[in-house]
């Protein structure tokens, strides 16, 4: 679990219009490709309904020691996908929590069938060049540096979108401000009855 300082939370609040809170037990989770919101969003939605805030990948950097990037190299990406689903299953079963995943993780049979019966799953998309603008320098993303990543990421979206498809709800994020993408995941979690506004969307 990721603890937060209060210049951090005072940032990530201004992004948020409005009180709420949780309705739901179950896990939010958030999944799409490298670059769609899921950390930064994942975060705020944290400081919003007052949950603990995880990311699959940084839980797998810490436990091994090692960048996910050295995992790949060292291990190879099955290893690291074996990684990854233990991680995932081990935090839905918990106490309710933000959990913000890999962009591989829902397309991993294994791990979107655990995700699916245990939690919410929120998908984020984006186009492949806001995606790349919002990633900005790749060196951390191991799947990008083996060719043009523009194109990478354009065929992985192509190839992933039937699994994307399949989360429970869709946010386009696009090159939305970060207070843009918010609202449209509280709206839409409002809308579904996962949580529930305490306060009127001005904060009033
Ligand atoms: C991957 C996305 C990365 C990380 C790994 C593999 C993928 O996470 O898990 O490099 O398969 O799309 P982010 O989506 O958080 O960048």
């Amino acid at each position: 679990m990721l603890t937060f300082t209060p210049e951090q939370r005072r940032r990530f609040a201004a992004d948020i219009d409005g009180d709420y809170r949780p309705k739901t037990k179950k896990p939010i989770v958030l999944v799409g490709l490298m670059g769609s919101g899921k950390t930064a969003l994942g975060k705020r939605l944290s400081v919003a309904l007052s949950l603990p805030f995880v990311d699959s990948d940084a839980i797998i950097e810490e436990k091994s020691g090692l960048l996910i990037r050295n995992i790949f190299e060292i291990s190879g990406e099955a290893k690291f996908r074996e990684m990854e689903h233990k991680t995932i299953l081990s935090n839905l079963k918990s106490s309710p929590v933000i959990l913000s995943t890999g962009g591989g993780a829902f397309c991993n049979p294994k791990t979107r069938k655990a995700i699916k019966t245990h939690a919410i799953s929120v998908w984020l998309d984006a186009k492949p060049t806001d995606l790349l603008h919002r990633i900005g320098n790749t060196s951390s993303r191991p799947l990008l540096n083996t060719g043009d990543s523009l194109q990478i990421l354009s065929d992985l979206r192509q190839h992933r979108m039937a699994d994307y498809q399949q989360a429970e709800l869709h946010v386009r994020t696009g090159r939305h401000s970060l207070r843009l993408s918010m609202k449209k995941i509280l709206n839409i979690l409002e809308q579904y009855s996962y949580i529930e506004a305490l306060s009127d969307k001005n904060g009033k």
